[in-house]
Formats: structure tokens, sequence, C-alpha cells
């Protein structure tokens, strides 16, 4: 199939690009390299340098590759930031979202594959979380991706517009075969700090309290491997695409792990002794999300294989120790 990976050349983007070639599709990447890297683009895939909030080059893009289908991977998804920069959010992942459908609308392109967030559930009433869970984003972040999933459903009914939903838990990691060189720019999440700790790109890793109720204080997360999702994005797209029919599901490990142990696996695989200090709570923290994922697995057959918090570590720390 033809698709257009919008966002392609980012962090998610590029391992999903990748999979979608090894699987044999021919895929455009749509980027404005605002955060994507060219080092992240693929021989075997094209390139628009374009903009998703320039309604003409995304229309131009959709309808010069003749794209049936579009992987939406450009919204800004920083939380903190999200919180004192709410225009920034609307904007961009707001009306970028309402381009691509418009866009849709007007190419006759059927398919969307929408990278949504755990962020959607807010605090969590019960765990794991599964699909039915009640959604009451507590940040800005949040509540964009789950106004775009109400607007995905209206595209559905009125126009036939057919969308794979996924909300993704803590995505981590990186190719387990290698091939993604592009590191993460200023990342503020977990694991890409503590391999920024591990070779000296920061002095230390804050840990963000270590006062909660789990078992060593620290919060707990349902961290999912890049290359497992990109490949959830390549089975999600066959079921719409196949069944002409719109899903939602969680993309998750449903396993959970600490910052401590996330950081002592780090310091174990790198060999590397890693500075931490325990500072105050981050505001806005859960103690304990992890996810249920039976619904992707009955639905797509997808299961996390790479997610295990030592591979996590390790291609990280292959893609930071060599680039
Ligand atoms: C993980 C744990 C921190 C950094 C976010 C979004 C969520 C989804 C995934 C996109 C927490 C602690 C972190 C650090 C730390 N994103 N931590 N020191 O907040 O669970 O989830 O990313 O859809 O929507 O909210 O991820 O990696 O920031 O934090 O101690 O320097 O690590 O407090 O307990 P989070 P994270």
């Amino acid at each position: 199939m033809k698709v257009l990976v919008i966002g392609g050349a980012g962090y998610i983007g590029s391992h999903v690009a990748r999979r979608l070639l090894d699987s044999g599709h021919t895929v455009t990447v749509f980027d404005n390299l605002s955060s994507g890297l060219r080092i992240n683009l693929f021989p075997g895939a094209a390139f628009i340098h374009g903009d998703i909030l320039r309604y003409e080059q995304l229309r131009a893009a959709m309808r010069e590759t003749g794209a049936q289908a579009a992987v939406y991977l450009a919204a800004f998804k920083a939380v903190g930031e999200s919180m004192v920069k709410p225009e920034k959010y609307s904007v961009n992942n707001i009306i970028g979202t309402i381009h691509l459908l418009n866009a849709a609308c007007e190419t006759g392109l059927k398919n969307i594959i929408f990278s949504s967030s755990a962020a959607v559930y807010g605090e969590p009433k019960y765990l794991p979380i599964d699909e039915k869970h009640p959604t009451n984003p507590e940040n800005y972040y949040g509540f964009t991706k789950l106004e775009i999933e109400k607007f995905l459903g209206w595209y559905d009914r009125l126009k036939g517009i057919r969308c794979a939903i996924l909300r993704y838990f803590n995505a981590a990691g990186y190719d387990v075969d290698g091939r993604i060189k592009g590191l993460e720019q200023n990342p503020a999440n977990l694991i890409p700090a503590i391999m920024e700790a591990a070779c000296g790109m920061r002095r230390e890793l804050q840990i963000f309290g270590s006062d909660y109720d789990t078992p060593d204080g620290t919060c707990i997360r349902d961290y999912i491997h890049v290359s497992d999702l990109a490949a959830a994005h390549v089975l999600a797209l066959d079921y719409v695409s196949g069944n002409d029919k719109s899903l939602t599901v969680n993309l998750g490990s449903e396993t959970g792990s600490s910052v401590t142990e996330v950081l002592e696996t780090a310091r174990r695989v790198t060999g590397r002794e890693i500075p931490a200090k325990i500072t105050g709570r981050r505001a806005g923290d859960p103690a304990r999300l992890t996810a249920s994922a039976a619904l992707a697995r009955d639905l797509l057959g997808w299961k996390a294989r790479y997610s295990d918090m030592e591979t996590l570590i390790r291609t990280s720390w292959a893609a930071y120790h060599t680039n």
C-alpha cells in the first residue's frame, strides 16, 4: 500500500517508516524537520519536506504520492510544555489533524493510523488500564489527543475514513537491528535521560520522587519498545484497510517497572555508574500506570516482543553509545 508517514523523520516515525518498508509498503515520509532528522530518512522511502500546517502542501503530498493511508506521528508530545504553551499544542496537534482529515476527504485517502497516548486516561481509577477506562486527561497534551480521537470518530461516521487509534504507554528503546541513528533532541523522558547521564551528556539523572506508594517508592510505568510499537502500526494498517473498520487499542507491555528498576538495569547493562539524585516529585505523575493490551492482542494478533527492560536499555544504549 502507498503510505504517507507524517512525522516519519522523528523518533517513533522513523521506526514506523522502517517497519512499513520491511513489510513491503511504498513509503513517503512527510516531515518539516522541526524535530525530525535527515539522518532518520531511508533510501527506500521518498521524502517530502513539508508542514502539516500548510494545508496545500499536505494535500499536494497526498495527491502526488497517491497515498491510500497516512500514519500521523507529527504531534508535539512534551507534557510539561503543553501546560505552559497550550497554544502551540492546539495549533500543531489539533489543527494539524484537522488538515489531515480534510486533505484525506479531498484526495480520497481512506485509512489513518493515529498515535494517541495513555495520557488520555489521566489518573488511573483501576489497573491495568484497558480501553474502557474513563478518559480524563490531566494535561493539555492528553487533552489534544482525546479531542483528536473524537474528530477521527466523526470523520469515520460521516466520511468513511477508517482510523486506528493507538494509545501508547511509555515508548522507549531503539531499533533492535540498530538501523535508526538519530537521537531524540532534548528528551524529557526517563530512559533517554538515563542514557544521557550514562554518556555524560547530562550531569546526573534526577529521580522525581521516592516517596510514592510503590515497593521502592519510585513511580511505576509500562515501557513499550518502539520496534513493538512499529509492528503494531503495520498490523493496524492491515486491520483498518482489510476490514474497512476503525479501532482503538492500548499498546503497552503489560509490565510495570519502577524508576529505580530502570536505573539499576541501565547501570548493569551499560557498565556505567550513572549519577542520580532524588529530587522532589514532578507535578501530575501518577504512582503507577500499566496497560492491558488484551484488545490489541485479540484484534491485531499483536504482542510485545522486545519490551523487557534489558532489551529496552540494550537497544537504547547501542544508539547512544555509537552516536
Ligand atoms: C517516567 C517516570 C517520572 C524523567 C509521558 C507522557 C505520556 C506518554 C509517555 C506520550 C516518571 C520519572 C522521568 C526524569 C524521572 N507520552 N522520571 N526523571 O510521564 O510516564 O509519560 O511519556 O504519549 O503521555 O506523560 O514518562 O518518561 O517522563 O517518566 O524520575 O528525568 O520517570 O517521574 O515516574 P511519563 P516519563
